[in-house]
């Protein structure tokens, strides 16, 4: 299987108002995605339709292959091979940032507690936070929260991570530390999707870009943020400072 994730003619709101709209997004195996859009667009109710967080009103979902839109999938085991980081780190405050980490491998993955503790140390190595292993998460600063809740997403060995906009709730200090943990988890094989408006780490990390906006992809490509097409999509980034028509 190709795609670790396709999403085919997804439609998708809440009670009856449509918030994304016939969306068509595949994602390859190990493929980074930065998607951004401005505030309202449906870039979160997308990233939560993904996984079914949000029921799609019709289309088809896929995930590594299997339909999540089909009734016979067992959402909780298909959702155990994703990880997901919101923009609050979402930890559990009265439980040590190693217990944190195992409870989910323990409770989804079924692993013993040996087991899942050697996993856990595994991913704390990676975002650089073995020595906090023991500490409470309010005894860390938020970006090294933050951290900790990417190693927690790594250690379900997802197929793709989703993360939803990981560092704008984060001082600029905490927020480069944890775009330098991210650069380094791009490396790895494992598909991404995430929601950022940090437009030089997005230009480092993406393969491609998709930029939506009213519920509808509107142009999505390598080169979407040094060469957009649309007068749409020229104004959105001239918003965010980073496209002048001067030049053009
Ligand atoms: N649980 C909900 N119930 C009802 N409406 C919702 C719910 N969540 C989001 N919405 C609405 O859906 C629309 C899209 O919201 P969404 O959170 O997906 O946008 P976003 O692109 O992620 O925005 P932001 O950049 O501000 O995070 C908005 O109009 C929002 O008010
Ligand atoms: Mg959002």
């Amino acid at each position: 299987m190709n795609y670790v994730l396709e999403m085919i003619n997804v439609t998708a709101g809440y009670e009856n108002k449509p918030v994304i709209k016939n969306i068509n997004l595949k994602i390859s195996r190990g493929e980074k995605v930065v998607m951004m859009g401005p505030s309202g667009s449906g870039k979160s109710t997308l990233l939560k339709t993904a996984i079914l967080l949000v029921k799609p009103w019709s289309g088809k979902i896929f995930l590594d292959g299997e339909e999540l839109t089909s009734e016979k999938t067992d959402l909780r085991r298909a959702r155990a091979k994703t990880g997901f980081v919101f923009q609050s780190y979402n930890l559990f405050p009265h439980m040590k940032v190693i217990d944190n980490i195992t409870l989910p491998l323990r409770i989804v993955k079924g692993l013993n507690k040996s087991e899942a503790l050697k996993k856990a140390f595994e991913v704390l190595k990676i975002v650089r936070l073995e020595e906090y292993a023991y500490k409470y998460p309010l005894q860390l600063s938020g970006g090294q929260q933050q951290r900790v809740a990417i190693a927690r997403a790594l250690a379900m060995d997802p197929v793709i991570l989703f993360l939803d906009e990981p560092t704008s709730a984060l001082d600029p200090e905490m927020k480069i530390e944890v775009l330098n943990t991210l650069r380094d988890i791009a490396k790895r094989d494992i598909a991404m999707l995430i929601v950022t408006h940090e437009i030089d780490f997005a230009k480092d990390i993406a393969d491609r870009i998709v930029i939506i906006e009213d519920g509808v992809i509107i142009e999505e490509g390598e080169d979407v943020l040094t060469n957009p097409k649309t007068e749409r999509v020229k104004k959105f980034l001239r918003n965010l400072g980073i496209y002048s028509s001067s030049k053009y």
